[in-house]
């Protein structure tokens, strides 16, 4: 039984506030577009750790902040004229409650790929609230992708942080990492990685897509005689819904959608960053690029080069944030998700790991009495992420935390591995930097 969802009286910025996670809505369950969100830690795992630990050392990965449409805008005008073109039948259709908007019809005013208000607004209060989460510890830099949407997160980020002492210290502070194919880093490892390509991911993507959407469009077109959308424009759909959102904070398309189709959608985001940056890449592939953050993150925190800094200001993409948490085994699925049909319990949930605005923080931590020695913690998305991979003792379960020396022990894989040695170009091929 179908049942829609009438989200869009429900759309408002509280209701942004308010939202919670298990509850199925598009503020929840829009893939890589959902609006910010704390994520949840496991149930036996502790929040906070204990008050004798102190953390020492903090690296931040920071995905950028709700944003306008790209290559999906298209998609977006596409089913627009759609609409326009079906005036006539719409005016003279019976429609549910939830199509009435159509009668007005449908104009969206999208920008394109740069970050919405509510975009400024997730970096604004990050910024601040990490300077409230860590007051002991001093940014001396941050590092920056140099695609626009980041940049300008990173610097409301440093608004938020700095306040108004950011226009003295922005120009010692701040600096880009520039997302290019001759540029070897962690904040875009792909494009110097010559065999990832949007080809791989769409052959995943593809058949599950082939699936889910078009039951959708027959369910429009027959709600709606003469509408005559195709599937281009039920995903024109999809996206309407969450792009609006992310730029106005309300869409009319938001309430066209069941449950059912919301989450479909949702595993659709997961398929594609599963198979681009995940556990279904080929090759490897998602382990050995997040090799190159995971190298980054020893490399400071054991201080190797002498000069490391107490805490890393860092702004990048959901993919930035996907690959090393593949590299250190965090929501692995077994067998891996396929596009066959969706998978009701998995752990590969984009909505959690990767909304917009996503955090990735870890942080070293020493304590006087409860741990030995420095220890290490992943809190993704204000929530402790167990790092399952090097957890030994009782106590390391109960924070999700591990000492520094099993961590970098457990990962062997990625310190055994350099960019362009014959592993990472057998798995990526070769750049011709
Ligand atoms: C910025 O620098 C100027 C000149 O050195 C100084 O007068 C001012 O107080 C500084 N402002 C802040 C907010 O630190
Ligand atoms: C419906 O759309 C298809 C293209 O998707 C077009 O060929 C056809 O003429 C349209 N039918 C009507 C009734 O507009
Ligand atoms: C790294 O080592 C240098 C040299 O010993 C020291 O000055 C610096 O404070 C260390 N950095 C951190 C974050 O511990
Ligand atoms: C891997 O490829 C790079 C160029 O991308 C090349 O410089 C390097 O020699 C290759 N490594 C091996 C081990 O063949
Ligand atoms: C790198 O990117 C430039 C354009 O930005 C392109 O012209 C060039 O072919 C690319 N090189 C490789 C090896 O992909």
């Amino acid at each position: 039984m179908i049942k829609p969802v009438f989200v869009t009286a429900a759309l408002s910025v509280l209701a942004l506030v308010a939202a919670k996670p298990q509850e199925v809505s598009w503020l929840n369950n829009a893939g890589v577009l959902t609006p910010y969100q704390k994520g949840t830690t496991p149930a036996g795992v502790k929040d906070k750790l204990p008050e004798d630990c102190t953390v020492t050392q903090v690296m931040l990965m920071n995905r950028h902040g709700s944003r306008y449409p790209q290559h999906e805008l298209e998609l977006i005008h596409g089913m627009q004229a759609k609409v326009a073109q079906a005036a006539e039948y719409i005016a003279k259709a019976k429609l549910p409650k939830e199509f009435q908007f159509l009668k007005k019809g449908y104009v969206s005013t999208l920008g394109t790929a740069s970050i919405t208000a509510n975009g400024r607004k997730e970096l604004f209060s990050h910024g601040v609230n990490f300077l409230l989460r860590y007051p002991h510890l001093k940014a001396q830099t941050i590092l920056s992708g140099s695609v626009p949407r980041v940049v300008e997160s990173a610097q409301w980020f440093a608004q938020g942080y700095f306040g108004t002492s950011w226009n003295n210290v922005s120009s010692s502070v701040f600096s880009i990492l520039n997302t290019d194919n001759v540029t070897i880093q962690w904040i875009a490892p792909y494009s110097t990685c010559p065999k990832w390509s949007f080809d791989m991911i769409e052959a995943q993507s593809a058949p599950w897509e082939a699936k889910f959407i078009p039951p959708i469009t027959k369910r429009f077109n027959a709600l709606i005689p003469g509408l005559n959308f195709s599937d281009t424009d039920t995903l024109g759909a999809l996206n309407a819904c969450p792009y609006d959102y992310a730029a106005h904070s309300q869409s009319p398309w938001c309430g066209v959608f069941t449950e059912k189709e919301i989450l479909d959608n949702e595993y659709d985001h997961d398929l594609f960053m599963h198979g681009g940056w995940g556990y279904n890449a080929q090759d490897n592939m998602g382990p050995m690029q997040g090799t190159l953050y995971i190298n980054k993150l020893i490399e400071r925190f054991s201080n190797s080069t002498g000069n490391a800094q107490e805490m890393y200001l860092e702004f990048g993409h959901d993919t930035t944030i996907v690959a090393p948490l593949t590299t250190l085994g965090i929501a692995k699925d077994t067998p891996p998700l396929t596009g066959e049909a969706r998978r009701e319990k998995r752990k590969w949930i984009t909505s959690r790991m990767t909304p917009f605005a996503a955090q990735m923080v870890f942080e070293k931590f020493t304590c006087s009495s409860s741990f030995q020695g420095p220890q290490i913690r992943l809190v993704l998305n204000e929530a402790t992420m167990p790092l399952e991979l090097c957890a030994k003792t009782s106590e390391d379960k109960k924070y999700g935390t591990c000492s520094f020396e099993n961590f970098v022990k457990a990962n062997s894989y990625a310190t055994s591995i350099k960019w362009g040695d014959a592993a990472w170009n057998a798995t990526c091929g070769v750049a011709n930097l």
